[in-house]
């Protein structure tokens, strides 16, 4: 059947399935498609909110988007209008008799036209707000946990007690000039933000800034380990030039002058822990670290 200027298909016609000749059905399946959709992604983020295993996440989100995409190949299949269109060529007034055929075409439930369908809308709607919002979650959950305060405090405070990774005290006679050692705060052995190198050096021969004049007594020096570049451990100790040294990216540190950089990108000295001798001989820390440990990537 030919039709002129009018976007309808003649129900009768062979060459449409048999859901585009009951457009009522065919809302349905859609309908049903979206919902099925829906359920599954919604399925999707409370299993991976639960750390569900592979297969269930997997699984819930084939279906949503299988049911989805079913449910659009649907709408556009059987309830969009059907060609082949043909339209002779008349003037662009149109008579009024066929503007009023045109408009009882459009709301003609007889025949498969254009027509508003708000439930499926608003179906795909929700549908599309619960894929937006699930997709947020394995973004926000591999974000991993927020770092609150623990970028500028360490377990360190007054008092502290410096022990190595198995919890031994050190006292001020352990060291001797030239030893290292790695000390944590007690209660807080293995660390990682709070790891500092303990080194001696000749009492002598320190750089000692203002402020700084009882930071270091017996020639003890206390670093953050921590790398003020990319923070990788500082691990490597030059007793003859009294430099620490970074592996990732070859940054060196003066110890004597307060572990200032004197090489290499790290763009500020390691943070150094003030430390005081005790009644019984045990080192401890004055206080926390005055500044925070790690990259400097907050230059102030
Ligand atoms: S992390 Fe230490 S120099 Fe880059």
């Amino acid at each position: 059947m030919k039709e002129t200027g009018q976007l309808v298909a003649d129900p009768d016609d062979p060459r449409l399935e048999p859901y585009a000749r009951n457009p009522e059905a065919a809302e349905r399946v859609v309908a049903a498609s979206f919902i099925v959709g829906i359920l599954c992604l919604a399925a999707f983020g409370a299993a991976y909110w639960q750390a569900a295993s592979e297969p269930y996440l997997g699984g819930f989100m084939a279906g949503g988007m299988f049911a989805l995409g079913f449910g659009f190949t649907a709408w556009g299949k059987y309830l969009m209008p059907r060609g082949p269109f043909e339209e002779a060529r008349h003037s662009l007034a149109r008579p009024e008799p066929e503007r009023a055929a045109f408009q009882a075409a459009i709301v003609d439930r007889g025949a498969v036209a254009i027509g508003r369908r708000p439930f499926l809308v608003k179906l795909l709607g929700v549908a599309g707000g619960i894929a937006g919002v699930v997709m947020m979650f394995p973004l926000l959950r591999s974000l991993g946990p927020l770092p609150k305060h623990s970028m500028f405090t360490t377990g360190w405070k007054r008092g502290s007690r410096l022990v190595t990774a198995r919890g031994r005290p050190i006292k001020a006679d352990d060291l001797e000039v030239g030893g290292i050692i790695t000390v944590f705060p007690e209660g807080h052995e293995g660390s990682a933000q709070d790891q500092t190198l303990l080194i001696r050096v000749a009492d002598s021969a320190i750089t000692t800034r203002p402020g700084r004049e009882t930071w270091g007594p017996a020639g003890y020096l206390a670093y953050s380990k921590i790398c003020t570049h990319a923070g990788c451990p500082v691990g490597l100790y030059e007793e003859e030039t009294e430099q620490l040294l970074c592996p990732c990216h070859q940054s060196l540190f003066n110890v004597l002058d307060a572990a200032t950089p004197v090489f290499g990108p790290a763009p500020r000295p390691l943070p150094q822990l003030p430390l005081m001798i005790d009644r019984d001989g045990y080192i401890r820390s004055q206080s926390g670290y005055l500044v925070p440990v790690g990259p400097g990537f907050w230059e102030r």
